[in-house]
């Protein structure tokens, strides 16, 4: 559910993010402005606007110049200098440049219901209140008596309820738009009324519910004048099919966008195939299933044809001779299983010059490129992601003069690129080639004749020379070098050259040399480089505007740094390094930390002296920062160093924390009693190997999200608390809430191999281990209601008793440890019941009679120590009879540490998703760039939600278009 909620709140914030910056095109701003007429006001009219006002809350003071006599010069209001009436209204929100602005000024109702005041405005032809807030109240029925209306803009607008049929009145009427895409709040349950309004040209209905509607077709039909439809995201499940319409009406129809509707009657009879007047046709996310239809071969003047994500499959059909006006084709995210030679073959030679974006991602096509894809002259945007493509990159390519972004990453070309693949790309401002097996050969004094923007070429070999041609690529905002082979100290010009960078990752290369001191003039928010030879110490000044640095697994030395000017920085990795002396105040400073990963150094100190420190210098500043450390964090991983200290208070701020590793250090004193309190939320908590001692605290079962809790080699005494049962996620595996931003896998690199952590593997881990400590008394009967365990480890303790019965409800375990303890009695029968186990061991206690059969129990992968040192059990495995009595041999065997769990990485990279949400909301006013970012974003994020972005951008794209 809470799941659910995050993706919900994501779209939603995305949703909004776009809105704001596509509701109003730029031009009308302009528009708004020129609002003054000649004439003095109608003073029917003015009290008309004046009282509509009233009724209007104005926080940022949108209609401060409404007062006054003349109307006509108030913002928004125009009048006819011919006879004084005011003829447009418009009380758009312009306010787009970001989303609080926008928020902040939108206009919605001091009262229950729009005021009716507006219906004296009887010349009115204009009226435009769309990206406001009507506190979702109905269209007012007013409307419809405004007969001179041409248009009527009412998108974006909270509004509700049924649409007046009213609006039927408004016989003049040109340019028709409702609704509002996502939230589908607007009902029609008939369109008599719009096959009335013989006059429309355009009609936008978004997100308007039609379901009800069935004969829509037919109504539509009537508006013989209509050049744009757009009914998107309108519930509308069945269209009609063209031999059932007699006469279509609509011949001037130019644009049809049928998107985000699931018809369950089949598209490839349906009436518009017929319409020659068509030049853009939209039908992107429609459930579509069969093939790409013959018809399409008659609508020579199609433009853009728009078929993103439906389920279509094969060949596209080779009768289109005639389509010599193609411009866009989007094919991608359907299930196409063809050649991508053939597919582009099958395109009309016509097209060649025309096409200029051209997007087939996802489309599980094979084969190689067509060699003659040099003859498509116009290309702007070549996109054919996630494929199979293999063979190598044609030579073509390189004459692509206009090719402003080429994207073929995730499929399996290889062979070599070398300069002349890119000689002609002079437009060239995003590349991504991500996961091939390209092997770049490039002479080192090449300059390429463009200047890029992305730059993505992870896991193609670049290397081993960290390429030199970058130098001068300073308008590169992302760079992508993972895995690319570089086997080079990093240049100087790095530093330089990417200064105006926003993200910058070359991890798991063979990097070497040393970071300069200060990286303050860099831009960027992400500087990967993790799993390189890099040396020397951890730069003493970050990118100012950082919010995530990954510097694990390399080899630099020295101290941290005392000053970090970091205020952003919401993930910090260091782990694997050989990093020494304390964790400085600086540290305690960084309040936005969400993600802390000091692990695997050689850290000394008390951590709290980082926290009371910080806390002394802030307060002379008057500001207490270190009062906020923590209370963001959602991982800190400690581990592996020489800390020490008792258990850090400053984490009883960590309210956020979902994973807490203190594991191997020498930390001591007692687990506080506030732990459960202060950090509820969370699910991994690793304190092995350090010197902590006293009991168990007893209400750490109020942590309902733990499912992965390691206490072993301590000083703990005391009894296993039975509360210990009542933790939740030990026992309901049903809904394990991880970061709902994260990345489904993301791989952590460590040392050149990379291991991945994903969401399923890390859901599946409920262990508990409270080995090696001084526990006493019996095993609570009760820990056979963590039904949900996977390792339970209590072994070198001093428990006595027998082994709890029921034992064998705990049906999941692939490991059990008993050993080293003085327990008694019989090994229960139940244990036989354990078939996920693969490890056993109850060796070194007390234990008598007959070992349980059942076959599960003969495979595991230990069996010569599993019983060994209870020299009062018989059966087989053991040699003993057990109708004889004779002393087994004791054998001696090492005691095994079976915990190899690693550590787990979670929450990389929110501080990343945040901060470059900034990015993704100014870049979407170029639209070039909206592509090209979310085509890099659509491989980081989950795929659903970066959907309905692109979605989003580009039904806004056609509202603009609409509009202008
Ligand atoms: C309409 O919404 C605004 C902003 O959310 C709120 O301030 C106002 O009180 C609401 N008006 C009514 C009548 O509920
Ligand atoms: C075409 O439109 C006219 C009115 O504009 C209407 O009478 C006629 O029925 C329409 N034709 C079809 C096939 O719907
Ligand atoms: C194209 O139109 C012609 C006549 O208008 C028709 O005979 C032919 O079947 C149409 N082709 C397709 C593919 O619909
Ligand atoms: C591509 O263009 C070149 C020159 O512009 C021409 O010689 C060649 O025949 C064209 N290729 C195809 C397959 O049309």
């Amino acid at each position: 559910m809470a799941a659910e909620l995050g993706h919900l709140a994501r779209a939603a914030a995305a949703i909004l993010c776009l809105l704001i910056f596509h509701v109003a095109p730029a031009d009308s701003l302009a528009k708004a402005r020129v609002s003054g007429g000649t004439g003095t006001c109608i003073s029917r009219e003015l009290d008309a606007l004046l009282s509509f006002k009233e009724g209007l809350l104005d926080p940022t003071g949108r209609l401060s110049s409404w007062h006054g006599v003349d109307c006509c010069q108030w913002h928004g209001v125009r009048c006819s200098s011919r006879t004084g009436h005011v003829i447009k209204l418009n009380l758009r929100n312009t306010y787009t440049d970001n989303y609080y602005n926008y928020m902040l000024n939108s206009l919605s109702l001091s009262r229950d219901e729009m005021s009716s005041s507006l219906a004296a405005l009887q010349k009115l032809r204009y009226l435009d209140l769309s990206g406001n807030d009507f506190n979702g109240t109905s269209i007012p029925v007013f409307v419809g008596s405004l007969e001179n209306l041409r248009y009527l803009n009412l998108s974006l607008s909270s509004f509700s309820g049924r649409i007046p049929s009213q609006l039927g009145n408004l016989s003049n009427l040109q340019y028709l738009d409702i609704g509002s895409d996502f939230f589908n709040e607007v009902k029609v349950m008939d369109l008599a009324w719009l096959s009335r309004l013989s006059m429309l040209s355009h009609v936008v209905l978004r997100g308007v519910d039609l379901p009800a509607v069935r004969n829509w077709f037919h109504m539509v039909n009537m508006l013989a004048s209509l050049k744009a439809l757009r009914l998107v995201n309108c519930g509308l499940t069945n269209t009609v099919a063209a031999t059932s319409v007699s006469i279509s009406n609509l011949t001037h129809l130019e644009v049809l966008d049928l998107s985000f509707n699931s018809f369950n009657t089949s598209l490839e009879h349906s009436w518009f195939w017929d319409l020659t007047s068509l030049k853009e046709l939209y039908l992107s996310s429609c459930y579509w299933h069969g093939s790409i239809p013959k018809q399409l071969g008659n609508m020579t003047n199609l433009q853009v044809m728009d078929f993103d994500q439906n389920d279509l499959v094969g060949l596209i059909p080779s009768n289109l001779e005639n389509l010599c006006n193609l411009k866009v084709l989007d094919f991608s995210r359907n299930n196409i299983s063809a050649s991508i030679g053939e597919f582009m073959d099958r395109l009309p030679r016509c097209s060649w010059s025309t096409i200029q974006i051209l997007s087939m991602d996802e489309t599980n096509m094979i084969g190689k490129l067509p060699i003659w894809i040099g003859n498509m002259t116009s290309l702007s945007v070549l996109s054919a992601s996630g494929n199979m493509i293999t063979g190598t990159v044609p030579l073509g390519v390189g004459a692509l003069g206009n090719l402003t972004s080429l994207d073929l990453g995730y499929n399996k070309i290889d062979g070599v690129l070398r300069k002349e693949h890119f000689s002609g790309l002079l437009n060239l401002e995003y590349l991504d080639l991500w996961e091939n097996s390209l092997h770049m050969d490039i002479e080192p004094n090449w300059g390429p004749p463009f200047r890029l923007k992305v730059l993505r070429l992870k896991s193609c070999t670049v290397g081993p020379r960290f390429p030199e041609w970058l130098r001068w690529q300073t308008d590169i905002d992302s760079l992508a070098l993972q895995d690319a082979k570089l086997d080079d100290v990093i240049p100087d010009w790095f530093w330089v050259t990417f200064s105006r960078a926003g993200y910058l990752d070359a991890s798991g290369n063979m990097l070497r040399g040393s970071l300069p001191a200060n990286l303050q003039h860099m831009s960027a928010n992400m500087l990967s480089l993790v799993s390189n030879n890099l040396t020397g110490q951890v730069p003493r000044l970050f990118p100012i505007n950082i919010t995530d640095i990954y510097l694990s697994s390399n080899y630099f030395s020295g101290s941290l740094p005392s000053e970090l000017e970091a205020p952003l920085l919401g993930g910090l990795l260091l782990a694997d390094n050989q990093i020494t002396g304390t964790i400085p105040s600086s540290m305690c400073q960084l309040t936005s930390l969400m993600r802390l990963d000091l692990s695997g150094n050689k850290l000394t100190g008390d951590v709290m002296q980082c926290w009371k420190e910080s806390d002394n210098n802030s307060s002379a500043f008057g500001a207490n920062s270190a009062d906020q450390f923590g209370s963001y964090m959602g991982t800190l991983a400690l581990n592996n160093n020489d800390l020490s200290g008792e258990f850090p208070k400053f984490l009883q701020r960590a309210s956020q924390l979902m994973f807490l590793d203190l594991s191997h250090n020498r930390f001591f004193g007692t687990l506080p009693m506030w732990l459960p309190e202060k950090m509820p939320r969370l699910e991994i908590l690793r304190v092995r190997s350090n010197i902590f001692s006293g009991h168990i605290p007893k209400n750490l079962t109020f942590l309902g999200n733990l499912h992965y809790l390691d206490m072993a080699y301590n000083n703990i005494s005391g009894s296993i608390p039975w509360s210990l049962s009542n933790l939740d996620a030990m026992v309901n595996i049903r809904h394990r809430l991880l970061q709902p931003l994260l990345e489904e896998s993301m791989p952590v690199i460590i040392k050149g191999q990379t291991r991945e952590y994903t969401f399923q593997s890390y859901n599946l881990l409920v262990n508990l281990d409270l080995s090696c400590n001084s526990l006493t008394g019996q095993i609570p009967e009760e820990i056979s209601l963590l039904i949900g365990l996977t390792g339970l480890n209590l072994s070198g303790n001093q428990l006595i008793g027998k082994i709890p019965n029921k034992i064998g409800d705990l049906k999941r375990l692939e490991s059990l440890d008993l050993s080293y303890n003085e327990l008694s009695g019989e090994i229960p029968s139940s244990l036989s019941a354990l078939t996920s186990l693969s490890h056993l061991n109850l060796s070194y206690n007390n234990l008598s009679g007959p070992v349980p059969s059942g076959q599960q129990l003969q495979i595991l992968d230990n069996l010569n120590y599993t019983y060994i040192g209870n020299p009062d059990l018989c059966g087989y495995p053991l040699s003993k009879n057990c109708s004889a009595s004779t002393t087994d041999v004791k054998q001696s065997l090492g005691h095994e540490d079976a915990d190899h769990i690693s550590y787990l990485y979670l929450g990389m990279g929110i501080g990343f998703v945040v901060g470059l949400w900034v990015v993704f909301c100014t870049m979407l006013l170029r639209r070039t760039w909206v592509i090209a970012y979310f085509q890099v974003i659509d491989k980081l994020y989950d795929e659903a939600y970066v959907r309905v972005v692109i979605t989003w951008a580009r039904l806004m794209k056609k509202t603009h278009d609409d509009a202008a």
